[in-house]
């Protein structure tokens, strides 16, 4: 048989179980997508089509928090949903998607598009599971489309990883666009997606969905839940664990999700970010003060009784924060009593704030990144600190003198010291040296999240508010182990 008849056979093969699908796409046509209110009584509905979401191969009905998903998209174009991990909202999403494609005549000749995180096996996923939900339904089970491609009805439905969005810039008439996961997606990739994605409101009116459980702070979701209600662009919707108790999640499996440490983030819509690989979890609560602890730690705070430090993170532009920690030791423990972030500080301003921490406090040592010297110069002037050999030290030399009471405002050369300076903050942590006010919620943050990726060097985009962690590991500059050790 020459390779022409082959692939003459081979197409008629595809047309006939083409014709196929079309007769049993046309049964799904007019469908209500679901009937909650008497879904065993009134089967016929889309999703009793093409057959009801499972789950360890158990059948499931739709909850009564799709239908709230349900209705806002019918009455919202633009919706935000910060959700729970595992409500099923991405199955809810497909089949939704689907219903448009094949039981309405809302999105006929159209592409729709789902935005996935930076990796091919995501999309590809996802149209698998696009592709599977046809299952049921004889012979439709075949898509001979490539493997981010699924065509419904004439609708045109293709996954892009976040990485790769070119290729969804200049499509003709997008009717739907979902981003899964979005609060996931790398920074920059975050910020593009949404702006692929809200272009299309002028082209051809989309629904622009954007589900996610949160991940950190500042990042995509913080920001659109912190947009005014009369300016943001979408209906949002905050659906915590307490939505699927008894549905979707039984009661055992969510008190054995609560003994893990991401169960805020990932079922309480908390934006915590990823749990990181810095400091052990059980060593970051037991820092934690106590409301009555913390209230002596402020008590303390100005006493002239004890020596205090202040680590500042020089920052003046738009991607980094200017932070600033103190600490004091007290009852044989290095308690944070002070750690604030600025952004884009004026140097003058930001300059009297410190001298008025500095007096207020008491501070005696000042622990400031060395690449800065516009602010070391500063601060030595305000305090008259001048030293002219400080040009004539070498870098080893002015490490040594961090722990001797030779100066007050110390420079530090954070590119060279950065590895030793977190394995140091890492050292009186898991010691159980340091105590943290409970009101330092950032501080908390950053190192929960705290990540490195290779040998101690901290990854700035997993670990939320580093900056204010940098300014903590300056301020640690102050203390030595074997003094203290009790
Ligand atoms: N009523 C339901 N709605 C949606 N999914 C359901 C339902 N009942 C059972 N399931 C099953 O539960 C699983 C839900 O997983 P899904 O990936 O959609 O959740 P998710 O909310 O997107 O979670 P994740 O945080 O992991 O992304 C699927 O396997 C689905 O078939
Ligand atoms: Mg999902």
């Amino acid at each position: 048989m020459t390779l022409q008849n082959l692939s003459k056979i081979l197409d008629k093969y595809e047309s006939q179980l083409g014709s196929s699908s079309i007769q049993q796409f046309e049964q799904l046509n007019g469908l209500p997508f679901y009937n909650w209110q008497q879904h065993l009584y009134n089967s016929n509905t889309f999703n009793h089509a093409i057959g009801l979401p499972q789950k360890d191969g158990k059948t499931y009905p739709l909850f009564d928090y799709e239908q709230i998903l349900f209705d806002t998209l019918q009455q919202h174009k633009h919706v935000w949903i910060k959700k729970a991990t595992g409500l099923g909202v991405t199955e809810f999403m497909l089949r939704y998607m689907a219903w448009l494609c094949l039981s309405t005549n809302k999105v006929e000749n159209s592409q729709m598009c789902i935005v996935t995180g930076p990796r091919l096996e995501l999309a590809i996923t996802l149209i698998d599971r696009l592709k599977g939900l046809f299952r049921d339904l004889e012979k439709i089970s075949r898509f001979n489309t490539k493997e981010t491609v699924i065509e419904l009805n004439g609708v045109h439905i293709e996954a892009y990883p976040s990485h790769h969005l070119d290729s969804m810039r200049g499509l003709t008439n997008v009717s739907f666009v979902y981003l899964d996961e979005a609060d996931f997606f790398p920074p920059g990739q975050q910020q593009d997606s949404r702006h692929v994605s809200e272009r299309y409101i002028a082209k051809s009116s989309p629904w622009i969905v954007m589900v996610s459980t949160p991940n950190a702070p500042e990042g995509l979701f913080e920001k659109i839940e912190r947009e005014p209600e009369g300016t943001c662009l979408y209906k949002r919707l905050f659906l915590d664990y307490a939505y699927g108790l008894g549905k979707i999640y039984t009661e055992v499996e969510i008190e054995k999700a609560k003994a893990s440490p991401s169960f805020e983030r990932e079922y309480n819509l908390k934006y915590l970010g990823k749990v990181g690989n810095v400091f052990h979890t059980l060593d970051i609560e037991a820092a934690i003060c106590t409301q009555h602890e913390g209230q002596e730690m402020m008590n303390w705070s100005t006493s002239m009784m004890i020596g205090r430090s202040m680590g500042i993170d020089v920052a003046w532009g738009d991607t980094s924060k200017f932070a600033i920690v103190i600490t004091q030791f007290r009852n044989r423990k290095i308690e944070t009593f002070y750690a604030e972030s600025f952004e884009k500080p004026q140097m003058n301003c930001i300059i009297n704030h410190i001298m008025q921490l500095k007096q207020k406090h008491h501070i005696t040592k000042i622990y400031v990144d060395g690449a800065n010297p516009e602010v070391i110069r500063e601060l030595k002037a305000r305090i008259g600190e001048y030293h002219d050999h400080y040009g004539r030290l070498t870098e080893e030399q002015i490490w040594g003198l961090r722990t001797s009471n030779s100066w007050q405002i110390i420079p530090v050369n954070f590119q060279k010291r950065h590895r030793e300076m977190l394995q140091w903050t890492y050292t009186l942590m898991s010691k159980r040296f340091v105590k943290i006010h409970l009101s330092l919620h950032d501080l908390i943050v950053s190192l929960r999240t705290a990540t490195v990726s290779d040998e101690w060097k901290l990854d700035k985009q997993q670990t939320s508010h580093h900056d204010t962690l940098d300014s903590l590991r300056l301020s640690l500059c102050n203390y030595e182990l074997p003094k203290y050790n009790p």
